[in-house]
């Protein structure tokens, strides 16, 4: 089987489990504090897809938000069992599986599954985005004041005193309305879908973004960190994304 057919079949599966579960006493832990939380869940789909991957692909590579990673060094794999936790917890939905495969720098393929709404977004090289059977496309969008922003983090975007913080409060007021849906993974394929112009996190790991990304670029979109520069594969990370590369100028000189 090739990898793209496992993958599939692997966050089906284990969405077909998150849709079935429930959270007993004891599943939810704080990481580093109360907005931090794993839980049971978040390892047991880790585990699962780890497991499917490594005994197909040996010779892979997994890293996952949960665990070290794992395996060979070939081509690696970027998953992320639940995005958006604290929906999982907080609201049993708007959570995402994401797996994104890479061969060195060469995107092969980003899945992420919307877990309860059953849509699975996916894209290869060439192959453009998709949402089940639908062809995705970015909006297109050029003046600003039609634009809908998106951001995960929306505390930290604009409430933490970080050095973007007034560029955050500049663009928020540029653009037509801000959304939080609390999924990095999910708020890139909305961009992809043409559900929103403009998405920006001021903190991302490569297991939120590595799957998505890939969506967005096949969708017409593209990715960079919040400077505009390249957006690194395996470093936690800033992500800006855009509906089109003549935004890129609009955009900063908003923020600069
Ligand atoms: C988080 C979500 C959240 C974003 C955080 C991510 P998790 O991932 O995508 O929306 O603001 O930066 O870490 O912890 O739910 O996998
Ligand atoms: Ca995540
Ligand atoms: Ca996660």
């Amino acid at each position: 089987m090739e990898r793209f057919e496992l993958a599939v079949g692997a966050v089906k599966s284990a969405g077909a489990a998150l849709r079935l579960s429930h959270l007993e006493d004891g599943d939810v832990q704080f990481k580093t504090g109360y907005k931090d939380l794993v839980t049971y869940w978040d390892r047991r789909t880790e585990q699962m897809l780890r497991g499917e991957i490594l005994s197909a692909f040996p010779d892979d590579m997994v890293v996952g938000e949960e665990y070290p990673p794992s395996g060979g060094g070939g081509v690696l794999w970027y998953i992320d069992p639940i995005d958006g936790t604290t929906n999982f917890v907080n609201q049993h939905r708007n959570y995402a599986i994401s797996v994104g495969c890479w061969e060195g720098e060469t995107p092969l393929f980003g899945l992420v599954l919307d877990v309860e709404r059953e849509a699975l977004y996916w894209a290869k090289p060439s192959e453009g985005a998709w949402r089940n059977g639908e062809r995705l496309h970015v909006t297109r969008h050029r003046d600003i004041h039609d634009m809908l922003m998106t951001t995960p983090g929306v505390q930290y975007t604009f409430l933490a005193q970080h050095e973007w913080h007034e560029s955050m409060r500049r663009l928020a007021r540029a653009v037509r309305g801000v959304r939080c849906l609390g999924s990095v993974a999910l708020e890139l394929c909305e961009l992809a879908a043409g559900e929103a112009d403009l998405f920006v996190t001021l903190r991302s790991s490569p297991w939120d973004h590595n799957a998505a990304r890939i969506i967005v670029t096949e969708a017409g979109g593209v990715v960079y960190d919040i400077a505009g520069g390249d957006l690194p594969l395996d470093a936690k990370t800033t992500v800006l994304a855009l509906n089109s590369p003549e935004m890129l100028p609009v955009v900063q000189e908003i923020m600069l």
